[in-house]
């Protein structure tokens, strides 16, 4: 697995991790892959915090970091704003879902001063990202990841001006080609079994489609990615590495608890749903009875990018404080129905590297050229 990218960035192996949790991007970077944290949410203040947090424990390997570049939502709106914006029937639809599950309301000042702290996280301003990229900057990261849209000339230009490769997310042909003429580095091809925001297009067509379009840049595989098995075919499929994102969540470093973590074990792969109910845009996430409200016919219409975001908060911390897991959910792809059992990052790793093993052996033993 000695890919040209590896080589590149100093590290032993083309396994790149996506977590939003620092403890997985500290222990991937560790065990020789590289961990790039996912700091859309985060104050600039809380990515200076986790970035020394990360460092202190990886020994001066490189790690990276993805943050959202919000190109035409970037206007600048005061986060407050876009609470207020949230028409009542969406709130009130969301409450009498969980008032019917007998879950307990929060007291009004708490969920107001929730929902405030809430949708300063959630909202994507240009202002933010622009202050999160200078904490990433500033610290020399190795790698930086842009999660939706085309990368805007400013952060890619800054990034090389310090010489930090920068990566995009893409999830079809049409998108690959966009962030190459926009200068990207890497182009991450996340196919549509990936938890988070996700395309159209499966990974077995989009790998290659996008090996094509990258022109010689090098291609990581994301979306479906679980097993040493399809590590090896993403190589024969011209990728030079491999992306996971929701094969993190299963693991003791998680940012998940516990009764989270089951509740994906206990999942199939057919629960990883397409909606929009987190975000407003499309993407793969745990079935639960909340993402089946929104589907169901009466449901509210979604609310755009990132009211939709903001409005979850909500539900989302009532159902948690009631331990009423069935009106949350969480980003989470196809291969979760192959997530059956606590892991750690270190053990995840190793079983990726031996079924990698196993799998070039069984294929070599098909070959002979005689
Ligand atoms: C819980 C979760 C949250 C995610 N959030 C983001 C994000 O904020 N930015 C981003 O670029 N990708 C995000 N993704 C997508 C990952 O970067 C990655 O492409 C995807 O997980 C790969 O497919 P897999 O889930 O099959 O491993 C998220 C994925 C998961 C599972």
């Amino acid at each position: 697995m000695r890919t040209p990218i590896a080589r590149e960035f100093g590290i032993e192996l083309p396994l790149f991790a996506f977590s939003h949790c620092r403890d997985v991007v500290a222990a991937v970077t560790k065990a020789g892959g590289m961990g790039v944290l996912g700091a859309a949410w985060m104050t600039p203040e809380e990515l200076e915090m986790s970035i020394d947090w990360i460092r202190a424990r990886v020994d001066g390997k490189p790690f990276g970091v993805d943050l959202v570049f919000p190109g035409t939502h970037g206007d600048e709106k005061d986060p407050a704003d876009y609470l207020k914006a949230i028409p009542a029937e969406h709130f009130a639809f969301v409450k009498t879902l969980l008032d019917g599950a007998g879950i307990e309301d929060l007291p009004p000042g708490d969920r107001d001063d929730f929902m405030a702290e809430y949708a300063t996280k959630m909202a994507m301003t240009n202002q933010k990202s622009k202050r999160q990229l200078e904490v990433a900057l500033d610290n020399r990261l190795n790698f930086i990841v842009g999660a939706l849209g085309v990368t805007p000339k400013w952060v890619i230009d800054a990034a090389h001006a310090r010489s930090i490769k920068v990566g995009a997310l893409v999830g079809s042909a049409r998108h690959a080609a966009k962030q190459r003429d926009a200068g990207v580095d890497v182009l991450v091809a996340q196919g549509t079994e990936a938890g988070g925001s996700v395309g159209d297009v499966a990974s077995m067509v989009l790998w290659p489609q996008v090996v094509d379009e990258a022109r010689g840049l090098p291609v990581l595989a994301a979306g479906g990615v679980g097993r040493g098995s399809q590590i090896l075919a993403a190589l024969a499929l011209g990728c030079q590495g491999v992306w996971l994102g929701s094969l993190w969540l299963g693991t003791a470093e998680s940012e998940l608890d516990i009764d989270m973590r089951e509740r994906l074990f206990r999942a199939g792969s057919e629960d990883a749903a397409l909606s929009k109910a987190m975000t407003g845009k499309q993407g793969r996430m745990l079935r639960t009875k909340y993402v089946d409200s929104w589907e169901a016919p009466g449901a509210p219409q979604f609310l755009s990018w990132p009211m939709q975001s903001i409005l979850g908060g909500y539900p989302f911390r009532r159902a948690a404080r009631g331990h009423n897991l069935d009106y949350w959910t969480y980003s989470c792809g196809q291969i979760v129905g192959d997530m059956r059992e606590h892991t750690t990052v270190k053990g995840e790793i190793e079983r990726l590297l031996n079924e990698y093993v196993e799998s070039l052996e069984r294929l070599n033993a098909t070959s002979s050229w005689e």
